[in-house]
This record gives structure tokens, sequence and C-alpha cells, in this order.
């Protein structure tokens, strides 16, 4: 079983519409770069039942209409990335939630480069492990975790 040499981590990541329509290849290329594997991969556009699912935990804040409607302009890219500790290093790489504190905080980091503001932020990241399950199978199906990273995407490479 290699998950006993490498024991690998899921999380949940998405690039958010503005960000996968002006800065793809470069988001993918600094995914791979920092050695995420990217284990399932989908390209959808969500409709507003789905956002307000995904956000569900932000309901009713401010924010939380222009949240839904900023997810629903485009396709989003959503991906299973597997490495040790994903679901920390995944949010080390986006970086914090305001570019501007991103900026002074964590330069470098992939919305310190792409978020516009703190609500068109390019890239989202499953806060928790819990969370990276239950949004994992909310976007993917039920599908066998322990065996995610054998089934080959072909873009790794
Ligand atoms: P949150 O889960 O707090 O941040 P993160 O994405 O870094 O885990 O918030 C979810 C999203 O809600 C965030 O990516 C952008 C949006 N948001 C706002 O538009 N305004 C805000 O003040 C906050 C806190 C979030």
């Amino acid at each position: 079983e290699l998950s006993f040499f490498f024991p690998v981590e899921q999380t949940l990541a998405t690039i958010k519409p503005d960000a996968l329509e002006g800065h793809r290849d470069e988001i993918m290329e600094e995914i791979k770069g920092a050695g995420f594997v990217i284990s399932q991969i989908k390209e959808t556009c969500l409709d507003r039942e789905m956002a307000e699912e995904f956000y569900k935990e932000h309901k009713g804040k401010p924010f939380f209409e222009q949240l839904v409607d900023y997810m629903c302009q485009g396709p989003s890219l959503m991906m299973i990335l597997s490495k040790e500790n994903a679901v920390n290093e995944w949010r080390a790489l986006m970086g914090p939630t305001d570019p501007e504190v991103a900026q002074s905080t964590a330069p470098g980091s992939l919305r310190s480069k792409f978020a516009k503001s703190i609500l068109q932020n390019g890239l989202h990241g499953a806060s928790n492990e819990e969370h990276a399950v239950e949004k994992i199978k909310f976007v993917f199906g039920d599908i066998d975790l322990e065996r995610v990273d054998v089934i080959d995407t072909g873009i790794n490479q």
C-alpha cells in the first residue's frame, strides 16, 4: 500500500471563474511545482443552488449573495489535490483571503499575485480535513478517497 510510505492527504481546491479565465496556466504550473498531485479534475459552471451549497457555511453573511454571483459568473476548475498535509499546504500556497494581506504577509502566494479583491480572490481551498472530505464528495460524488491517487488524470507531468 503506497500510502503507508507516503502518507498523503487530499484537499478540494478551486480556481474561481475570473482566475481560471485569466491565469489558468500559471496557476496550474504553480500547483504542480509545489509538489501537489492532481488526483481528479473537473471544469464546471456552478449554478446558484450549487454555489449556495458550496459556501453554505457563509449563508447570512453580508458578502454571501455577491460571493454566489461571483462563483456563478463562469466555469471554475475543481481539483482534488493530494500531498502530505495537503489541506494546510494548499491554504499556504493560496495565501490569506484578502489580497492586501496576502501581498504584505505572503508575497509569492497565489492570492498575492492573482486575487483582485477580498471577494474576487481567485482561489478556494477547504479549511480543514472534514470540510475537504465534504466538499470533495459534493463536487466529485461518493468516490473512494483511499484509491483516488491511483487514478491517472494525465496532467501531472
Ligand atoms: P473564508 O472561508 O473566510 O475565506 P477563505 O476562502 O480564505 O477560506 O471566506 C470564503 C470566501 O468568502 C472568500 O474566499 C471570499 C469571500 N469573503 C468576502 O467576500 N468577504 C469577506 O469579508 C470574507 C471574510 C470572505
